[in-house]
């Protein structure tokens, strides 16, 4: 069973809620305060007492936690595939090592270190980890290359350096560690300045080290930059195919045309009563509505149009401003189109090009109808005005 899937079906909700999230960032917070403060030597005896009671109870607070959610698992048989998943694993890693070392007799003031381990628990609560996660790993071949580049340029520095230096130096370059350790600090460009080489010849590749340290990490920050660019793409295509195949009026599209509105088509998700587009302004796009609502505001009677119409076609179509102003009536998710993209898209799919002129058309009119000539040009922004707008 997936991870995200044994959350779902046994959370305790209360360990959902933002109070608990609050308490325990608190618990957290106050554990590690504790843990650092015990450190001091010169800590009066009573305080350090009292921070060992206030790591105590944080323990106590975990431990109560590890066995509500285990317990509240149990009634849907999933206790044990939660203390096998990450986060039972984080869970049971907060609570177990500190008894455990306690018990075999390490002193206080070192198993409490392990306290540290009460800092994975944030984990959970930043999704940007997975995201590193999947980077490292479908970028592993060319990361792996750039490590290999770092590896030849460290030994190649440090035997030369040892060679070079060692007679004038032997402190400081006299064994391949030390000399070593002199490349990884130049190499990462850290150059403590504990080592410097006294030669012409180990300042001249002191030099092409501490160039080839930036291209290095030049390298892997490139390439993990594109590969988050990349990851956040491909969540976006998953995400919006998912939204496309929800909208009606684009079933009839052959894969391809899908496909490509699908690079082109961006999500965006509102709050209920967000102005989205407002009358009278100019138009750059056009929305499909994946879910939600949104009320055409217009005399005498506004339209609702839920899931799967569009709208904010007719100012592109026309090149005029936006005939009305449109307010989400429910949280909504919409696909946005951009005027450069409509163009090309309608210009490759003619029938849908139609469908979307036919609608316009028939929307114009109908404004037409209902809507005497000089009402038209008035402004009603005034009763939006409450509105929050995109
Ligand atoms: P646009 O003029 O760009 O911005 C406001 C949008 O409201 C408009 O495009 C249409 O998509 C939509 N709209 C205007 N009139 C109507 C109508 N009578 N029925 C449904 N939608 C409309």
């Amino acid at each position: 069973m997936s991870q995200r899937s044994i959350d779902d079906l046994s959370s305790f909700a209360p360990f959902r809620s933002r109070l608990f999230r609050i308490l325990q960032y608190l618990v957290l917070a106050v554990g590690l305060v504790a843990m650092t403060a015990i450190t001091v030597p010169e800590l009066p005896p009573v305080l350090r007492t009292w921070l060992v009671v206030c790591l105590w109870c944080c323990l106590g607070f975990f431990v109560a936690e590890l066995v509500i959610k285990s317990w509240s698992k149990s009634h849907s048989n999933t206790a044990s595939a939660y203390l096998l998943s990450a986060s039972g694993i984080i869970d049971l890693m907060a609570v177990l090592p500190i008894p455990v070392v306690l018990f075999i007799g390490v002193p206080a003031d070192t198993a409490w270190l392990l306290a540290s381990l009460w800092l994975l628990k944030l984990t959970a609560f930043v999704p940007g980890l997975s995201l590193l996660g999947r980077v490292i790993a479908v970028e592993a071949r060319p990361l792996a290359s750039v490590l290999v580049i770092f590896l030849i340029v460290l030994l190649f520095a440090g035997v030369a350096l040892y060679t070079l230096e060692r007679a004038g130096q032997p402190e400081r370059f006299g064994s391949l560690p030390l000399s070593l350790w002199w490349a990884v600090s130049t190499l990462t460009t850290t150059g403590y300045g504990d080592s410097v080489p006294q030669t012409f010849l180990g300042r001249m590749i002191a030099g092409i080290v501490m160039i080839c340290g930036l291209g290095v990490f030049g390298l892997w920050t490139g390439i993990l930059a594109t590969g988050f660019a990349a990851e956040h793409r491909r969540r976006d295509f998953i995400q919006n195919w998912d939204l496309v195949t929800r909208v009606p009026f684009l079933h009839n599209l052959a894969p391809p045309a899908i496909i490509e509105l699908t690079h082109m088509l961006r999500r965006l998700d509102l709050a209920e009563r967000t102005v989205v587009v407002r009358r009278g302004r100019p138009g750059d796009c056009m929305y499909f509505i994946a879910s939600g609502e949104v009320e055409v505001k217009l005399d005498p009677q506004s339209i609702r149009l839920s899931r799967g119409a569009f709208f904010g076609e007719m100012a592109l179509l026309e090149g005029g401003p936006r005939t009305a102003t449109v307010v989400t009536t429910l949280p909504s998710t919409l696909l946005i189109l951009d005027v450069s993209n409509f163009r090309v898209f309608m210009a490759h799919h003619p029938d849908l090009a139609r469908e979307v002129e036919m609608e316009a058309a028939r929307r114009g009119q109908a404004n037409k109808d209902v809507l005497p000539e000089k009402q038209r040009g008035e402004s009603r922004l005034e009763e939006y005005r409450t509105d929050k707008e995109v």
